[in-house]
């Protein structure tokens, strides 16, 4: 009894500091956190129905690299649930099955990144290129890494701009520098030029914080941040997390848009900004 009642002030007492420890981490985080908030996005909720209309009524068609990822299968939903595209294609290395009516239209490619060149087809006749790519160093290795995350994102561009294709929208990361100590954000760094060098008629690259996400996939040490983080934005909104369905959902929205530039890079504030004006 007294062993069970220790027990319980031990765990009550431990479950305490934790909270304070994730209040604290959460007002020096807020504190330090130098990504502003956009104001160009708010108030447009009641916009958002015209933009879609005049955008569908283009016949546009895209294609998504990652569709059967976290962040790919909520942008392909949220593409299908908005019905912008006339046209939705779906480049992978494998082939995806859906149960749902919705999906039954989609054209699927599967490639082989390996060989990309011989696909090039694939990546023809696009208006807008979507990519969710990635993968990461404890699954791949470093050079594993660089090579979905660089090779493979950078050839797909080029396959997609030599094939017409106007608009790329890739998902980078928070902290993407090509200039980097870091290997993970010095890839991410180098793909956003080196896409951007490529001259699209329009760039955007997405620069989420950590994806808060139930992943299907089991990656032990993102399960802890996800929980850490999950604490923190439940009491102060910061830059170093986003639910992932934002990042589908404003990658969505900023392809209606009019970029004021060629190239425009969406930091995690300004993606949970223009996925909120969505309001839905
Ligand atoms: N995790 C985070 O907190 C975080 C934060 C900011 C940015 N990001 C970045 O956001 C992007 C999307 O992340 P996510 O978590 O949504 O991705 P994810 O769930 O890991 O999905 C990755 C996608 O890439 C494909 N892929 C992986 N390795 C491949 C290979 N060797 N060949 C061909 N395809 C391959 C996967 O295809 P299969 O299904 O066939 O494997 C899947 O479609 C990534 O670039 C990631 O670095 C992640």
């Amino acid at each position: 009894m007294f062993v069970i009642k220790l027990l319980g002030t031990t765990l009550g007492t431990a479950s305490g500091i934790l909270a304070l420890l994730v209040v604290v981490i959460a007002v020096v985080l807020t504190y330090f956190d130098d990504d502003v908030d956009p104001v160009k996005y708010t108030s447009m909720a009641e916009d958002w129905k015209t933009l879609e209309e005049n955008f569908r009524q283009q016949n546009r068609s895209c294609f998504i690299l990652g569709a059967s990822g976290e962040t790919g299968r909520l942008l392909l939903q949220e593409l299908l649930e908005r019905n912008v595209f006339s046209k939705i294609t779906l480049i992978g290395r494998r082939q995806l099955t859906f149960e749902d009516q919705a999906y039954e239209n989609l054209v699927q490619e599967v490639v082989d990144f390996e060989k990309l060149d011989d696909y090039a087809a694939a990546f023809q006749g696009h208006d807008v290129g979507y990519c969710c790519l990635g993968t990461t160093r404890a699954k791949a290795g470093a050079d594993g890494f660089i090579r979905v995350d660089h090779d493979y994102v950078l050839k797909s561009a080029e396959l997609a701009k030599a094939g017409g294709c106007m608009q790329f929208h890739l998902e980078s990361s928070r902290g993407a520098d090509k200039n980097s100590n870091f290997l993970y954000l010095k890839v991410k760094g180098q793909v956003e030029a080196a896409i951007e060098a490529l001259g699209f008629a329009r760039f955007s690259a997405y620069r989420p914080g950590f994806l808060l996400v139930d992943r299907q996939e089991s990656r032990p040490g993102e399960w802890f941040a996800r929980k850490f983080f999950g604490a923190v934005s439940a009491m102060v909104s910061t830059s170093m997390s986003i639910p992932i369905q934002m990042v589908a959902k404003a990658m969505v929205s900023n392809t209606l848009l009019q970029p004021e530039q060629k190239t425009e890079i969406l930091e995690s504030k300004a993606i949970t900004s223009l996925a909120k004006s969505t309001g839905k």
